[in-house]
């Protein structure tokens, strides 16, 4: 590659946290920055299976402000600086698995104790993680936020899909993940504003569906009908994404989302 453009992306020697990184995507972005030479540090309520030579990890949960403050502390005086929030972590379950069964209900049935677990994971969370680095960019004068979406964001879910069948109650996708991840968008909007003047740039990434082996085969045909490529993302497609947010490639981007999601949107 032609040295300035590779210089453009690179994260090398960046310290980058990843909340919920050790799930399905989270994994996926802490092996790609690894790669590129980044300090990654992982942090998830369940310890990780990474096998790197040069990676962290950090068993917290990220709604609990104590324990984020004191992990914050701890990447700071070991790295002496932060480059990079990753705020990935959330409750996602996958179509079919028993969370999904409790949580994919109709609306007007939906409880209001999921509403607040995910709320509460999926968006105080991330606010939580955003209050405890900011100081420290703020210190440092430069520092790169991404907030992990989702298409969701954008707009409400076909609950078509979500039909095992169609003489079945409905499945609704849960309400609580699309409200938080719109206000995602929200939270990536006012904090870029406030934060520019450091020289912090915060942008939101809003991926389309990946799945994951478990996920039924009948899913997967009707998701895939819904956008232009006509299939879902495979393991690998969204690291390039990452990789432009978290580096000077996207140097002049803050308060911006990425859609990622085959054409999806620009069918709607
Ligand atoms: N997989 C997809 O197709 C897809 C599509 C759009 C958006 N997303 C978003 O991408 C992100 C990752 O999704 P995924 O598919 O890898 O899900 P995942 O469930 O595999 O990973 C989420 C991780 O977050 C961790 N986590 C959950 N609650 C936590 C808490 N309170 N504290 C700390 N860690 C916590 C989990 O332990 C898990 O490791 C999520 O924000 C999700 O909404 C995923």
């Amino acid at each position: 590659m032609n040295s300035k453009a590779y210089k453009m992306f690179s994260v090398e020697g960046k310290v980058i946290i990843i909340t919920g990184g050790a799930g399905f995507l989270g994994m996926q972005y802490a092996k790609a920055l690894f790669d590129a030479g980044a300090k990654v540090v992982l942090w998830d309520k369940s310890e990780p299976n990474f096998s790197g030579k040069n990676n962290f990890y950090n068993v917290i949960d990220i709604t609990d402000e104590n324990a984020v403050q004191k992990a914050t502390q701890i990447v700071a005086s070991n790295f002496g600086k932060i480059d990079v929030l990753i705020n990935n972590a959330a409750m996602n379950p996958a179509v079919g698995s028993n969370e999904a069964k409790q949580m994919f209900t109709p609306y007007d049935k939906y409880s209001l104790d999921s509403w607040e677990k995910e709320l509460k994971v999926n968006l105080t969370g991330m606010l939580i993680c955003i209050q405890a680095v900011a100081p420290i960019m703020k210190k440092q004068r430069s520092g790169i936020i991404v907030n992990i979406a989702s298409e969701f964001a954008n707009f409400a879910a076909d609950n078509r899909i979500y039909l095992e069948k169609e003489s079945e109650e409905e499945k609704c996708k849960s309400i609580g993940y699309i409200v938080a991840k719109h206000g995602v968008i929200g939270l990536t909007r006012t904090f870029a504003g406030d934060l520019g003047k450091y020289g912090i740039r915060v942008n939101a990434f809003s991926p389309g569906g990946m799945p994951r082996p478990e996920i039924p085969e009948e899913f997967r045909k009707k998701y895939s009908d819904l956008n232009m490529l006509g299939r879902m993302a495979e393991v690998g497609e969204y690291n390039g994404a990452i990789l432009f947010l978290c580096s000077e490639a996207s140097s002049f981007m803050t308060g911006e989302q990425i859609v990622m999601n085959a054409g999806r949107n620009a069918w709607r």
